[in-house]
């Protein structure tokens, strides 16, 4: 299996990551996917059982991702060290991960932000950055809900129709990576306007 048609906005893998596939049948996206999904599960139900511990650590992020994504990818958990048409340069990873997380502490501590306008700023910023090599929109996601959550006291949120995390390859994903975009180029509003429509009061 070379590659797979990717979804809009998603990140292609390198050769060396696709090697990292702990299945070696799998022929198409179709099957990825359901792996993943299955894999996924699992995970949320891990973080489910942890009940409220903290989140905001670069340890909870990377074991995080090792319980979403463990049993698909051999690299999960681990940071990427390969670039990407998204992302910063691999080696500020690490660096650029610890100062957001302090920056949504100090957000949570000094109530800068509303709940909406926080996940907004902290899903993009982590999406940003890319720390992996795949699975940076869902375990980013996820992540910000259980910062909500387990953080903030706060209601989780919605970030397509009916999911809590899954955004399909449709117009609602077209509305959803050009809201990023925005962002990328400063613009905050379409990633909040797009949250807030789905997620109202
Ligand atoms: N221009 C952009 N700026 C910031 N983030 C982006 C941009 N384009 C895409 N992204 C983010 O990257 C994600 C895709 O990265 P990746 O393939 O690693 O994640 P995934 O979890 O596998 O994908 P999916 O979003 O399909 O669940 C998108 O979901 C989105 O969150
Ligand atoms: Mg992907």
């Amino acid at each position: 299996m070379e590659s797979f048609d990717a979804p809009y906005g998603a990140t292609p893998l390198d050769p060396s990551e696709l090697e990292g596939l702990k299945f070696k049948n799998i022929a198409t996206r179709g099957q990825l996917d359901e792996l993943e999904s299955h894999s996924v599960s699992a995970g949320r139900l891990w973080l489910a059982r942890r009940k409220n511990k903290p989140v905001l650590t670069d340890d909870f992020l990377k074991t995080f991702h090792i319980k979403l994504f463990g049993s698909v990818w051999s690299w999960a958990g681990k940071y990427r060290n390969t670039e990407k048409n998204i992302g910063i340069d691999p080696l500020h990873i690490p660096v650029e991960i610890r100062k957001l997380l302090d920056d949504t502490k100090y957000w949570i501590e000094n109530g800068t932000y509303n709940r909406i306008e926080l996940a907004a700023r902290l899903h993009h910023r982590l999406v940003r950055i890319h720390p992996f090599p795949n699975g940076n929109g869902r375990i980013a996601r996820l992540f910000t809900n259980a910062v909500l959550v387990n953080e903030m006291k706060e209601k989780h949120l919605v970030w397509s129709a009916g999911k809590l995390h899954v955004i399909p390859d449709n117009e609602e994903r077209r509305s959803y990576i050009d809201a990023l975009r925005a962002a990328d180029a400063g613009d905050m509003q379409p990633l909040i306007k797009y949250l807030e429509v789905r997620n109202p009061a």
